[in-house]
């Protein structure tokens, strides 16, 4: 059994491995034969392209059977997807490919590594307990339905690759003034290089007030939803509340012109933000947990969404 790195090479092998792995647990849950749909090619070939050392598999007598991606927040470290073909899994596969991911993040600089899970997924918290993680955050998946385009946002502009090298520096100065650890720069530079959706920014005074990031990779063909990743507004603004309605209606009005009729949010739960998803029409889908090993990690003030979800 070998750690190695992710290889272009391997990209069917690594869906295979998704598709078995998710088709797996839903068939236990559901106590029937469920056939869970295989990744986007896309999104796999984005992580490549941002963490080339931190995509990692699990390679057994030639085979791929398991794999992982690691992501590097600043010094906010979080994998997934993560995960070991059904066949494979209780043989220690799944702790070494662990053991792999947190060297990859280390070595990254990131003092808070973490994940999100599902609590009620008894497996999945003692494999992650036994290494060390404590549950720290709940975070909720909201789902909202998108029928028309709503009336047009002032003073939001979609930012496309030929101005990104200008924006990036203020998002990582924005990020780290939410918090010291986080940089989403990278995060952000990826969903445009890579095409996996669009970029969205607000300003106050020309100065940066806000972005968020709407994931839309899946081929529409085979899903109509698609994503808020990120979403951060300056938390030291006199009306965050203005900018972060005019962010959340530009990426609902964009998702509605791609043909997108569901589009989720997923993060960690705060009570005014959950208030006002539902003023938005947004219904709770689900709920995960956010584990965490090292110092304590928190996004539970202001307006931020930053899913943890491969
Ligand atoms: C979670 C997952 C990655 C673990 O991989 P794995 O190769 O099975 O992991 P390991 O063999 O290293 O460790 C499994 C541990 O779970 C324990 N375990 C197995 N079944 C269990 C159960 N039903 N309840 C509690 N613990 C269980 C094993 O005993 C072992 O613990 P131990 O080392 O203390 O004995 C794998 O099960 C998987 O891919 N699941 C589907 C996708 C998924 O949920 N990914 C994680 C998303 S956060």
């Amino acid at each position: 059994m070998l750690v190695r790195l992710m290889r272009s090479e391997d990209l069917e092998q690594v869906r295979n491995v998704g598709q078995k792995a998710w088709s797996d647990v839903a068939s236990t849950e559901l106590g029937r034969k469920v056939k869970y749909p295989f990744r986007p090619r896309k999104i796999i070939k984005g992580y490549l392209w941002k963490e080339p050392k931190g995509c990692l598999v699990v390679e057994d007598a030639g085979e791929v059977i398991a794999s992982a991606h690691c992501h590097v927040w600043g010094k906010v470290g979080w994998f997934g997807p993560f995960e070991v073909l059904p066949e494979m899994q209780d043989k220690g596969v799944g702790k070494a490919l662990l053991g792999g991911c947190e060297d990859y993040l280390v070595r990254s600089g990131c003092v808070h590594f973490g994940l999100e899970t599902m609590p009620y997924m008894v497996k999945n918290v003692h494999f992650y307990l036994r290494a060390g993680y404590r549950p720290q955050e709940f975070t909720c998946i909201m789902k909202k339905d998108l029928v028309r385009v709503q009336e047009p946002t002032m003073g939001v502009e979609r930012i496309e690759e030929a101005k990104l090298a200008d924006i990036l520096p203020e998002i990582g100065a924005l990020s780290r003034s939410y918090n010291s650890h986080l940089d989403l720069s990278r995060e952000v530079e990826m969903a445009v290089r890579e095409d996996l959706g669009a970029l969205f920014v607000s300003r106050s005074d020309q100065k940066l007030a806000g972005f968020a990031v709407l994931h839309a990779f899946h081929p529409i063909e085979e899903s109509d939803h698609s994503a808020v990743r990120l979403l951060l507004v300056d938390p030291d603004l006199a009306d965050p509340s203005d900018h972060f309605d005019r962010l959340i209606r530009s990426v609902e009005n964009h998702s509605y012109r791609l043909g997108r009729r569901r589009i989720f949010a997923r993060f960690v739960v705060s009570p005014r933000l959950y208030e006002d998803m539902l003023k938005r029409q947004y219904v709770l889908e689900g709920s995960n947990m956010r584990m965490i090993k090292g110092p304590g990690y928190c996004e539970r003030e202001g307006y931020i969404m930053a899913a943890w979800a491969g």
